[in-house]
């Protein structure tokens, strides 16, 4: 298993702000986007690279560009969406996959409402955006959800993680690495990430 934590310290000093229930719902949803970006720059960290011959005003060049097919990213809906304007801002020709899953209340299973994806997801690289990692039950739908289609190359991006999801991440989609900004303590009794950041959703529209 893979889990990167990122203790870069404008990810922290944003993601602390965030957490402050005091944040108002514009300040929420612009850091969201700012952290978005940084995680963003980390889990592209590793992609491959081809030569191309270019030409700059002064001379000829081997420049680097981003080799292979475009990216997908995918966020859960509805939380997930926060985090999707910051990482287009970084690779804007990237692709996009909706995933609609909520999680039931009473069975805390997640149940799929929605799902499109490009027609050729299973040859691109996804990156599965949702801000909080509780119980890992979504994540681990969605992940099912993309391996069904034949998806091979997956990674996941959240802003806080809780162990418990870390762990079922990790007993259901060992080779899917982890990338988040913060790893807390536990979950409550109402599976809310303690001390997390209360309900993404709600913090992002300003629904509660
Ligand atoms: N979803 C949230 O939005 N917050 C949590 O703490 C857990 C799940």
């Amino acid at each position: 298993m893979s889990l990167t934590v990122l203790s870069h310290p404008l990810v922290q000093h944003k993601l602390t702000i965030l957490r402050d229930k005091r944040t108002s719902t514009r300040s929420f949803r612009e850091l969201l986007r700012e952290l978005a970006i940084l995680l963003c720059y980390e889990v592209t960290r590793d992609l491959p690279l081809e030569p191309i011959d270019i030409e700059t005003p002064v001379a000829p060049m081997q420049g680097r560009q981003l080799a292979g097919k475009k990216l997908v990213f995918a966020p859960i809906l509805r939380a997930g969406m926060g985090l999707l304007d910051g990482v287009l801002e970084l690779v804007p020709a990237a692709r996009v996959a909706h995933i609609g899953l909520y999680r039931d209340p009473n069975t805390l299973q997640a149940v799929q409402y929605y799902f499109k994806a490009p027609v050729d997801v299973a040859e691109r690289m996804v990156i599965l955006l949702d801000p909080m990692l509780a119980t890992g039950h979504t994540a681990v739908a969605a992940i099912n959800l993309l391996k069904d289609r034949g998806v091979k190359n997956i990674r996941f991006v959240c802003l806080v993680a809780a162990p418990e999801g870390v762990a079922e991440l990790d007993k259901h989609h060992p080779e899917v690495p982890i990338w988040t900004a913060g790893l807390d303590e536990r979950l409550n009794d109402h599976s809310y990430i303690v001390p997390g950041l209360g309900d993404a959703g709600d913090r992002i529209y300003g629904t509660k």
